[in-house]
C-alpha cells in the first residue's frame, strides 16, 4: 500500500509517499481500507519531531480516518467486513489501509461521507472529553472557545450551541470571527485587535463564563483566569503561545476556579472506547439531525499530504483539512 512517512523531522516537504506493508489487525483491532484521513496541528508537530508517537504507534502519522473495514482481528464481535466506519487512531492514517481498535471505530453518519467523517473524530473526541466531561458544560452555561476557526473551535462551538450553552469564541481575523459566529457563537473576538478579557467581562455583566477551551496558553492564561466565573472551568489542551505563565493564585481561592489540561493520544484505548461511546451516545444524533457537522475547508489528494500541511501551516484555513485516498 502507499503510506506517507516523515524521511526526517523537517517541513512539509519530508512528508513522502512510499510503498509500504499492509499493517495486520491484533486482537479486537480492525483493519480499515482508508477513504479520507483527517488532518491535524499534532501531526505537524510530529513532522518537525517535537511529537513522537507513542510507543506501539505506527509511525506514518495521521490520527482519524474515514473507510470501509476490510479485515477483522480476533475478538472483534460488532464489526464486519464491508461496515463503513470513522475511527481515531493513534497514528497511521495518512495511507491506504490502517488498522484501528475496535471500540475508537464509531459507524458512519448516514448524513456524512467519509471525507466529512474522517475531519469527524480527533476533534470530536478531544471536545467531548475536555469541554463535556471534564469541564462539565451544562446546558445554561457560558464557554469561551479560542482557536474558534481551529478544527477543534469549529467543532466546540457547534457542540455547546447544541448542548444549549452560550459560546464566545476567539479567532485572528475578521472573516475567522464571522465563520464562527455562523457555526453559533454569539460573539467572536478578533484577539488581534480586542482584549478577549476585556470583551468576555462586558458581555457577561462582570460575570465571566462557566467554561474556556483555551489551545493558546502563555500570555492567555492570567487573562483566562480573569475570565472565568464562580466555579469556573479551565481547560488547557495545548500551548501554542507558550508553555509558562503567571497568575495571581488568590482568584482560585476567591472564585473556587478548576484549571485542568488533557492529551488525547496518550489515553489507553478503553478511555478512548468510553469516550467513543459517550459520542456515539449523546453527539452522534446531532450529526444525523445536522445539528452539528464538521466543516471541511480544504481536501488533497494523499500523495499531496505536503500541500495539505503547508496550508494548515498558513494558518488561513476554516475547519478541518483532509487528505483523500
Ligand atoms: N490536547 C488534546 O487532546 C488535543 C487534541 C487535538 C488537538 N489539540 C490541539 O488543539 C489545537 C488545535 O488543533 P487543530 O487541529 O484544530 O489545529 P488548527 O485548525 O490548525 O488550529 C490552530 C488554531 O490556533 C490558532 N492559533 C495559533 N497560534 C495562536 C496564537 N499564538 N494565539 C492565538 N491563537 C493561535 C489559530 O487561529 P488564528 O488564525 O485565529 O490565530 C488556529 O485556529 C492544536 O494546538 C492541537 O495541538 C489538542
Amino acid at each position: 500500500m502507499i503510506a506517507i512517512t516523515i524521511a526526517e523531522p523537517g517541513g512539509p516537504d519530508v512528508l513522502r509517499p512510499v510503498d509500504a506493508p499492509l499493517p495486520k489487525p491484533s486482537t479486537r483491532e480492525v483493519l480499515i481500507r482508508v477513504a479520507a484521513a483527517g488532518v491535524n496541528r499534532p501531526d505537524l508537530m510530529q513532522r518537525e519531531g517535537k511529537y513522537p508517537p507513542p510507543p506501539g504507534a505506527s509511525e506514518v502519522p495521521g490520527l482519524e480516518i474515514a473507510g470501509t473495514i476490510s479485515a477483522c482481528g480476533p475478538g472483534v464481535e460488532r464489526w464486519r467486513e464491508g461496515d463503513r466506519v470513522c475511527a481515531l487512531v493513534s497514528g497511521g492514517g495518512y495511507a491506504e489501509y490502517c488498522v484501528a481498535p475496535d471500540v475508537q471505530c464509531l459507524p458512519l453518519p448516514s448524513t456524512l461521507d467519509p471525507i466529512a467523517a474522517a475531519g469527524v473524530p480527533e476533534t470530536f473526541f478531544t471536545v467531548w472529553a475536555n469541554v463535556f466531561e471534564r469541564g462539565r458544560l451544562r446546558e445554561g452555561e457560558s464557554l469561551l472557545v479560542h482557536g474558534g476557526s481551529s478544527g477543534i473551535g469549529t467543532t466546540a462551538i457547534q457542540m455547546a450551541r447544541a448542548f444549549g450553552a452560550r459560546v464566545f469564541a476567539t479567532a485572528g481575523s475578521a472573516d475567522k470571527c464571522r465563520a464562527c459566529e455562523r457555526l453559533g457563537a454569539e460573539r467572536a473576538i478578533n484577539y488581534r485587535t480586542q482584549d478577549f478579557a476585556t470583551i468576555v467581562t462586558e458581555l457577561t455583566n462582570g460575570r465571566g463564563v462557566d467554561v474556556i477551551l483555551d489551545m493558546v496558553g502563555g500570555a492567555y492564561f492570567s487573562r483566562n483566569v480573569e475570565s472565568l466565573a464562580l466555579d469556573g472551568r479551565l481547560l488547557q489542551i495545548a500551548l501554542l503561545g507558550g508553555a509558562k505563565a503567571e497568575i495571581n493564585l488568590l482568584h482560585l481561592l476567591r472564585r473556587r476556579l478548576t484549571i485542568t489540561g488533557s492529551t488525547l493520544r496518550a489515553r489507553t484505548v478503553a478511555e478512548k472506547g468510553a469516550i467513543a461511546g459517550a459520542l456515539e451516545r449523546a453527539v452522534w444524533p446531532l450529526i444525523e439531525s445536522k445539528k452539528v457537522l464538521p466543516l471541511i475547508y480544504a481536501t488533497f489528494p494523499l500523495k499531496q499530504a505536503a500541500e495539505a500541511h503547508r496550508l494548515m501551516e498558513s494558518g488561513s484555513h476554516i475547519g478541518k483539512i483532509v487528505l483523500t485516498v
